[in-house]
């Protein structure tokens, strides 16, 4: 029988459940190792792994644990230097999106699997989405001809308190949250409209998070819960640093021609995307994205004026599991991956260029506006990735 499937974390907070639905002895997978700093995560681990596990705070010492791969699941500004490391010592590594908060990052950590061969997964779960996947399915089908244009609304209840009270607010530990939080959605639009973005122009603002001034001290301990609290402006014990944006506006042209555009709000009273994708025979809208509570809407025959079902709705069924059955499909992938080296809907050149295009679209909102060039991907990295 083949040896097991050996497979570390770094970090386990919010995303730690992402590395527990990897642990599956029974099918030779097995979770065995945790770096993180923190006593609780540490605790956390044990507690939901099991008591045999290594720990540590350093994750330079998981090199050592004889590990296949490593879930990388720590905040972002420490993607590049995790997965860069991992990479040079051999190891797989499932790298959380944003694949790193600057270009550079990005093209770093792909360098890094390029020359050492090690396998490199970037986690970007929203492929998974039901929604997203029935409009690519359509998409592929031709069912809205030849795509011309992608837009995709993004209303952020809980956006004070899942980005305004932690190191998400800090440019320098997030560049922002048109790349932070944007880059899923400027990767399902990349997806649903086949290209990268080549020259982007937006504009956003700290238009309402900026007013409030009450900071949390190093021991108010703020837990951060994903929680929309309303109304806005009574959130309390913010981040000491509050430079990101709050709404957000991205124009994007891609190297396809397909124009595309995002939009972004931290402090809307509901929580879901909102995307069309507009071709020459046809739209498709989505209304909610969550399983059970959505659906996506064709319209490809009709041509009254308003037309509330279109010609044809799919019904999204409901499903178990972290936001929505994802996160047990993208682990599922991701296991797939470490087995044959094939993926099936993920790729690292995709997650760089969000991340590309996240950092042009913030640099246009802080110079005013301007059309920015997406820094372009060099041709090596590309073709290499192109090829498995
Ligand atoms: N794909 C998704 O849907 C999704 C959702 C939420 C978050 N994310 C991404 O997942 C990543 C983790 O987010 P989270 O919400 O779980 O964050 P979190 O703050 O809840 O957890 C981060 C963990 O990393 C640990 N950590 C900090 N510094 C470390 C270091 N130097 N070495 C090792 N561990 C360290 C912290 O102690 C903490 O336990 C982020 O990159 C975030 O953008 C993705």
């Amino acid at each position: 029988m083949a040896e097991p499937i050996r497979i570390g974390v770094i970090g386990w907070g919010l995303r730690g459940g992402l590395a527990a639905l990897a642990n599956r002895p029974d099918e030779g997978v097995e979770v065995v190792a945790l770096a993180d700093p923190s006593e609780r995560a540490q605790a956390r681990f044990r507690e939901k792994i099991g008591e045999n596990v290594f720990l540590t705070t350093d994750y330079k010492e998981l090199i050592r644990q004889n590990l296949d791969a490593v879930f990388v699941l720590s905040p972002d500004w420490l993607h590049e230097e995790h997965a860069c490391t991992l990479l040079d010592a051999g190891i797989g590594v499932y790298l959380e999106k944003p694949m790193a908060i600057t270009v550079e990052g990005c093209d770093r950590i792909l360098s890094a699997a390029k020359s050492g061969g090690a396998k490199l997964f970037v986690g970007h779960n929203m492929r998974h989405f039901a929604v997203v996947c029935k409009m690519k399915e359509w998409i592929d089908e031709g069912r809205i001809g030849e795509v011309k244009a992608g837009w995709c609304r993004h209303f952020i209840s809980y956006g004070g308190d899942a980005y305004f009270r932690d190191w998400h607010a800090d440019r320098t530990r997030s560049t922002g949250l048109l790349l932070q939080k944007g880059a899923h959605d400027i990767d399902v639009l990349h997806w649903l409209c086949g290209g990268y973005s080549e020259t982007v122009s937006a504009m956003g603002g700290l238009t309402v998070y900026g007013q409030i001034q009450d900071r949390q001290a190093p021991e108010d301990h703020v837990k951060v819960e994903f929680r929309g609290t309303w109304p806005p402006l009574s959130l309390d014990k913010l981040n000491p640093v509050v430079d990101v944006e709050d709404l957000n506006m991205v124009l994007m042209k891609l190297d396809n021609g397909v124009l595309a555009s995002y939009q972004q709000c931290h402090y809307a009273p509901d929580a879901w995307r909102n995307y069309t994708i507009i071709g020459t025979e046809g739209r498709i809208e989505n209304f909610g994205d969550a399983p059970g509570q959505s659906v996506v809407r064709l319209w490809n025959h009709n041509l009254q004026k308003f037309s509330e079902k279109g010609d044809e709705e799919y019904e999204v069924p409901t499903a178990t599991g972290g936001h929505g059955g994802a996160d047990e499909q993208i682990v599922g992938e991701f296991l797939e991956f470490l087995r044959s080296g094939t993926t099936s809907v993920t790729s690292p050149i995709a997650a760089r260029q969000s991340v590309a295009a996240g950092v042009a679209a913030t640099q246009s909102v802080r110079s005013g506006g301007q059309l920015v060039h997406v820094e372009t991907l060099c041709s090596c990295l590309a073709e290499h990735f192109a090829t498995g």
